[in-house]
Order: C-alpha cells, then structure tokens, then sequence
C-alpha cells in the first residue's frame, strides 16, 4: 500500500521504516528543514537499535522515501499516519497545533480520498475534532476523508521490536472499510510473516497480537489510560522503596514476590528515580487535565504524579545526606538519557537530578554512552567525560541516574580506587549491592537499605 507518514520523531522513523519493512511504499515528510535534509541524505537523527539497518536497506530498495515538500506527502498516501509532536502546554494539557497544521495541509492539497489516521498521542475526542478540521478545511475540494485511531505503545530503545511484535494493534475506527485497510497495513505483523531485524532467525514464539476494533474516542483513551496505569505502577514501586527504606525491607524482594502473582505481573515495578520521558510525565499530566475537563478530579493520578516528582528531592536529600554539604563536591554521574538503549533526555530525570546538584554548587563530571551531544546543551554548567573511569577520577561521589547495562560490567575496584571517597548512589538499583560493599566502596541504592534505614523525607 502506499503509505504516507508526516512526523518524523521517534514514532515516525519508526513507523515509517517498520511500514517499509512490512512491504509498503512508505514517503515521510518533517517540517524540520535539518532534519528532512539528513533524511534525504540517508542519515538517521536519532539513535534506536536495529532502525538503522532497516532504514537504509529499506531506503535502497526504495520503499522508503523521504519528501523535501510537505504537499508531496499529503497527496501520495492512500492512508496518512500523523505521527507528529503534541508536547505539554504551561498547563499540561497536550498542544495540538501541530495536528491541526496537519489537517489543514491534508484538507488543501490531498487529491484522492484519504484514511487519515492519528498515531500522536492525544487527548479523547481529538479524532472528532480532527475529522471537522478536514471538512472545514477542504470545503472547497470534494476529497473524502475517513479518519481513524491507531495508538502506538512503542517504547524508545525498543521500538522496532515493540512495532514488529506487539501484543495488540488498536485500531478506532468508524466504518468496515477502515478497519479492513487498518489490517491490510498489519496483516504481515498479525501473521509473524517479515523479515525480523531483532532477533536471529526465528524469533523466540510469542502470541500472534490482538487485532483491537473500537471506537475512536475508546481508541484515544487506551493510549492515555495505559501509560497512565504503568506510570502509577511505578509510582507504587517507588512509594514501597520508601517504605522499604523505613522499615527496613527490601523493595527489590518486595516487588519481585508481588510480580510472581499473574493478577499484578513482574513489569514496571522498579523503583528508582521515577519515571521520564516524553511520554509518562506528559500523559499522566494531559489525563489530569483531560479529566478535569470532563468534570473529575483524578486525584489517584495527581498522587502518581505527586510521588515522581518528589523522587529526584528525596534523591538530592540521600546525596546531601552522605556528601554533609553538597557545594564544591565533584560529582561523577553516569547516565543523561531518561532510560537505557536511547539518547533522549527529554524529562530525564538524570538532566533533572544534574541541574539539582549544578544549582547547589556541585562540579557534575557527567558520562553517558549515547546522550552526551543532547544533554551538552541542556547541562551547560557540567563537564562531559569521555568515558565512565575519567568521569569517576578523583570524585567524591558517584551517581548512577540511568541504568545502561555496560555500568554493570565497569571496573568498580578500579573506580572505587580512582575516587577521593569511594561513595556509589545508586539511583537505578543497578548494582549488586553486596558485591560493591565487598569491594570495600561505600554503597546505598533506593528501597535497598543495608541495615536498618534512617531515610530522611525532603
Ligand atoms: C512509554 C510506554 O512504555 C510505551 O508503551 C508508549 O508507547 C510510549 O511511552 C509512548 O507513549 O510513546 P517510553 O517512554 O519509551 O515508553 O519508555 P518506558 O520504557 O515506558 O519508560 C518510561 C520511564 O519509566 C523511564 O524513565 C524509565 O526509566 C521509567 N521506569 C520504567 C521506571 O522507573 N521503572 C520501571 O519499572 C519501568
């Protein structure tokens, strides 16, 4: 089929590429005039593993293009997946301008009937919405639009995994005809029938994914209530920890026994810094505001959001708590990006906690094996190490904010040696932490206290 994508951010590229892959034409557009170039050059803007090789073998074989005019895109597809930003406004609920750029520019230059479909994320009722700004907007053609919803549940740093072996594809849609050009665009993913780029040949067997039919407004309130619900079980996760901390248990055993319970399940349940991203701290705030609109109070949610932010206070309180005063301190911090596998550090909490720490009068010797160029500009007060062992040399503190495998596997005899005090914060829970005690290095992670715990609330 021929498929057009506008937005080319995480979603997008892999959207996109993951499309091409299935066997569709796929032609993209970004209103981003240096990133659209890069594009059309074959390079790729962001890092996600496994899009690289995808994107350039598919760009090849030509069934991915990228165009450098926006009325290319809006005439070529016979469906158009919106895949562009709807970032946070001043009061958390989520800007739609660009979705409405969007429609005007389907509405004015589209020459065939179109399947319009909506993969942002976006607030309930923004199909309906979408579908009045197609008829306003092309009043004076007589194209027809058909408009539908189809959330992405990709998670960054495992996105071309999560396109290719989901556990449902949802689709809102209004007429059978949507839903029947919707599974002619997945058939391949619904049958296991692609060229997985993931895993060695075959694929470890999982369950063929649920093909979803809803309404499109049911559609948009799956996306919002499923990052919602995950962002609250970390919360609880992280609420536990501190109880854990209290008491003097251990959330890690805690949550693990819980998980084992099918009824509650074993993901998302890991305390730490609080959750990131520019997706659960939006989301969780836009389904405030969208509830509120609707006349309820989600207090349950206010409480979820509640709970991450403090998470980075309670943090900088652990960190004082061992440095006595923070000021002047060199601080080693290992990890920028929201979460391993990515470079994003859009609402990193690792940004959120080096900005704590520069404010206070900490010299921050930061490392990071994918984010550094981004969090160069967002941290213009820290110096950027070339590597985890320069970053930790003569520190008096070593702070783990993002849990990338490979600080598992560094040198911590070496570290604790090349540090002025061999103190480690685990904010990830990374580490095992009698193995790094054994090592004679001092160590304290979240919800894990060594013996009875004295933890001081912010
Ligand atoms: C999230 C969802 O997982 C995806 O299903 C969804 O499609 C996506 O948002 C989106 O709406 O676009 P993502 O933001 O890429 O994906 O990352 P997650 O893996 O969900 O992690 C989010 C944050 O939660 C990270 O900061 C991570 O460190 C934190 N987290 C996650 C925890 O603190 N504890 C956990 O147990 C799990």
């Amino acid at each position: 089929m021929q498929i057009s994508v506008i937005g080319c951010g995480y979603v997008g590229l892999v959207t996109g590429t993951c499309l091409a892959e299935l066997g569709h034409s796929v032609l993209c557009f970004d209103s981003d005039p240096a990133k659209s170039e890069m594009l059309r050059d074959g390079r790729l803007p962001i890092y996600e593993p496994h899009l690289d090789g995808i994107f350039l073998r598919n760009r090849q074989e030509g069934r991915l293009r990228f165009a450098a005019e926006a009325a290319e895109v809006a005439r070529y597809g016979e469906a158009i997946f919106i895949c562009v930003g709807t970032p946070p406004l001043e009061n958390g609920e989520a800007d739609l301008s660009a979705i409405d750029h969007v429609a005007r520019l389907i509405a004015t230059e589209a020459r065939s009937p179109k399947l319009v479909v909506e993969k942002s994320t976006v607030p309930v009722r923004t199909g309906q919405e979408l579908k009045r700004a197609l008829a306003v907007y092309g009043r004076n053609s007589n194209v027809s639009f058909r408009v539908a919803s189809n959330p992405e549940f990709l998670r960054e740093g495992s996105g071309v995994e999560d396109f290719l072996h989901p556990d449902r594809i949802v689709v809102g849609v209004e007429d059978d005809q949507t839903e029947r050009q919707l599974r002619e665009i997945y058939q391949p993913v619904l049958d296991g029938k692609f060229r997985c780029p993931v895993h060695e040949s075959p694929c470890p067997p999982t369950a063929a994914p649920v093909f979803v039919v809803t309404t499109i407004a049911s559609s948009e309130l799956i996306k919002h209530a499923s990052n919602s619900f995950l962002a609250l079980k970390i919360s609880y996760a992280n609420a536990l920890a501190d109880l854990c901390e209290r008491l003097g248990a251990n959330v890690e055993e805690v949550t693990r026994a819980m998980g084992l319970d099918p009824r509650i399940g074993p993901h998302f349940l890991r305390a730490g810094l609080g959750f990131g991203g520019f997706c659960f701290p939006k989301d969780v705030q836009a389904f405030i505001r969208l509830s509120e609109r609707a006349g309820m109070d989600f207090r349950l949610l206010k409480e979820v959001e509640a709970i991450n932010n403090r998470q980075i206070d309670w943090f900088v309180e652990k960190i004082r708590r061992a440095l006595w005063v923070i000021r002047d301190k060199q601080i080693a911090l290992l990890g920028l990006a929201f979460k391993p596998h990515t470079d994003d550090i859009r609402f990193s909490p690792a940004v959120k906690l080096a900005e704590h720490l520069l404010a206070e009068g900490a010299r921050v010797h930061a490392y990071d094996p994918k984010a550094m160029d981004r969090a160069r500009a967002a941290l213009p007060g820290a110096c950027f190490a070339p590597d985890p062992y320069a970053a930790a040399r003569q520190a008096d503190a070593l702070v783990i904010a993002t849990e990338w495998p490979e600080f598992a596997a560094l040198d911590w005899a070496r570290i604790g040696q090349s540090m002025a005090r061999p103190l480690i914060l685990d904010g990830r829970n990374l580490l095992d932490s009698k193995a790094i005690r054994s090592l004679g290095l001092e160590y304290e992670s979240v919800g894990r206290p060594a013996g009875n715990s004295n933890r001081l609330t912010p």
